[in-house]
């Protein structure tokens, strides 16, 4: 597939990237306002969306926008910590954007890490379930793992996988690596599914560093497969990916 038939957008960092997805969702915010819905974000963590979230607080500490009628749903969550655990997704969101931002624990939604085993499989049909309940995903803001995941989709997710338990890649376990001693790093995350993720409306995609660049190169110059689950992208009709110039490479 040719990268004509997705957007590609060159900013020059993480902030631009972050202003001009904060003006779209403000403006899509407003929409759903006028159709009488909250708009439904879904959320990722990591590094990459950190500016994105620091502009939306930003924003609503000026009054220049309100989200008080927001709902969220976050990717994933690793296996194995209480949602109290300060290295849980769950605390990170917390403490980016959620408690920032005044949004109610029933308008925030993350797959919970600490469940055993067997109860995870029906958390997991009942997050996919409360995501249709909220009338679908308006937008989903992803990040990109160096070995082209998406949520904890790894490379041999398939195109048709939804919400689930996963094991993680030994490169994502490297890049965690940094907020667990060595024996702590989780083995699993609950992740929402490459099936999941391609049902929101419109998928914003980013991606800044050199260290990015192999996985998004692979991601942009498709064909989509799940050897690289980013890829799984260009089969959605509303995906736009923001790079910085060090990620894209030769596509800049
Ligand atoms: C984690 C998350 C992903 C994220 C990726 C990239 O594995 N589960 O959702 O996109 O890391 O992280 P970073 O943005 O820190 O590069």
């Amino acid at each position: 597939m040719s990268r004509q038939t997705h957007s590609v957008r060159l900013v020059s960092d993480a902030r631009e990237a972050a202003r001009i997805l904060v003006d779209e969702i403000a403006e899509l915010a407003a929409k759903r306002r006028g159709q009488g819905r909250s708009l439904v974000l879904g959320l990722a963590t990591g590094g990459t969306p950190i500016a994105v979230y620091e502009e939306l607080v930003s924003r609503v500490a000026a009054g220049r926008l309100d989200t008080s009628d927001f709902v969220a749903f976050n990717l994933d969550e690793y296996c194995g910590l209480t949602t109290a655990d300060p290295r849980s997704f769950a605390q990170w969101m917390r403490a980016r954007l959620f408690d920032p931002l005044a949004w109610p624990a029933g308008r925030t939604h993350i797959p919970a890490g600490d469940l055993g085993p067997s109860a995870r499989a029906r958390h997991c049909a009942e997050y996919e379930q409360a995501i249709r309940d909220a009338g679908g995903i308006d937008l989903q803001l992803l990040g990109l793992g160096r070995n082209g995941h998406i949520g904890f989709n790894e490379p041999g997710s398939s195109r048709d996988s939804r919400t689930r338990a996963v094991d993680l890649a030994p490169d994502t376990r490297t890049d965690a690596a940094a907020q667990f001693s060595p024996r702590e790093v989780p083995t699993q995350a609950l992740t929402m599914g490459v099936a999941t993720i391609l049902e929101a409306r419109r998928v914003r995609l980013l991606a800044f560093g050199a260290h990015k660049r192999p996985a998004l190169t692979r991601t942009l110059g498709g064909p989509a497969g799940p050897d690289c689950p980013a890829s799984f992208l260009l089969e959605h009709g509303d995906v736009q990916f923001f790079a910085d110039r060090d990620a894209l490479g030769s596509y800049s």
